[in-house]
């Protein structure tokens, strides 16, 4: 009898703590999207990824407003979907943060690739579109890139030997990137890097000879680990040239 009474009661609040679960992962905002015409986002992220800031991800990209944490939030990944019933899917769209910007008290300016498919149909999307600016829900998650691994590129703006700057692409999981350091291959000797602006690390009067980087990945609980690639950067790195780390995180 007691257990009968009991059981629905338990099973009742087994659900609702399930529920509240899986809504508490996602936060409320507002979304807008880039004003101008491409479909992908913009080279000039302030990220600094460059032309990989507009297509990664297939284009399906954003600007972060506060998500973007003064750089550590690029590269960032977020599930974003609208909440009209009516016109929106349930699965949103899943984007890269590449840029920072707000408008309209928006979260995020995603590429209008990514804001059209947050929508059910094309139909609905042409919809969505001319609101321009539409309630969101968001949570982070994984960034997943099949057969990537952590890439190396060395920012335009870097000058061999004396500026040394590059940015990291393809970055999986849900981790912040929170420090760098740049190490010589030949006795160990490593310097913290700075974050110049957005992805971008830097160094005047690199060392010379290879160099290898290592990473500081931090989670949500404050864990850290560093991680060691494999490859290293050869001497004679050049601006624009692009490494393999021959690592990738999870
Ligand atoms: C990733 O790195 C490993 C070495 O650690 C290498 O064998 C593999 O080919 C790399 N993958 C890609 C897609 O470059």
């Amino acid at each position: 009898m007691a257990l009968s009474l009991l059981s629905p009661l338990l099973f009742t609040t087994f659900f609702v703590m399930q529920t509240l679960a899986e809504t508490s992962t996602f936060t409320h905002s507002r979304a807008a999207y880039y004003p101008n015409s491409d479909e992908k986002g913009t080279d000039s992220g302030a990220c600094g990824f460059g032309s990989f800031g507009a297509t990664v991800n297939g284009g399906d990209v954003s600007a972060a407003s506060d998500l973007y944490r003064s750089g550590v939030g690029c590269g960032a990944c977020y599930q974003v979907r609208c909440t009209n019933s009516a016109y929106c899917s349930d699965k949103g769209a899943t984007v890269v943060i590449t840029d920072q910007g707000s408008s309209a008290n928006t979260d995020f300016i995603l590429s209008r690739r990514a804001f059209s498919r947050m929508a059910q149909t094309t139909d609905t999307a042409t919809y969505l579109l001319a609101l321009g600016v539409v309630d969101i829900e968001y949570r982070r998650v994984s960034c997943s890139y099949p057969n990537k691994n952590i890439t190396i590129k060395i920012d335009e703006n870097s000058n061999y030997p004396h500026y040394f700057a590059f940015v990291i692409w393809f970055q999986q999981g849900k981790k912040d990137i929170t420090a760098v350091q740049l190490c010589e291959t030949q006795n160990f000797v490593c310097k913290l890097l700075d974050r110049s602006y957005g992805a971008v690390w830097t160094t005047t009067s690199p060392p010379s000879g290879p160099l290898s980087i290592r990473m500081l990945f931090s989670d949500d609980d404050e864990d850290e680990s560093w991680v060691v690639p494999v490859n290293n950067i050869p001497q004679d790195w050049k601006a624009g040239d692009i490494y393999d780390t021959g690592v990738q995180v999870n």
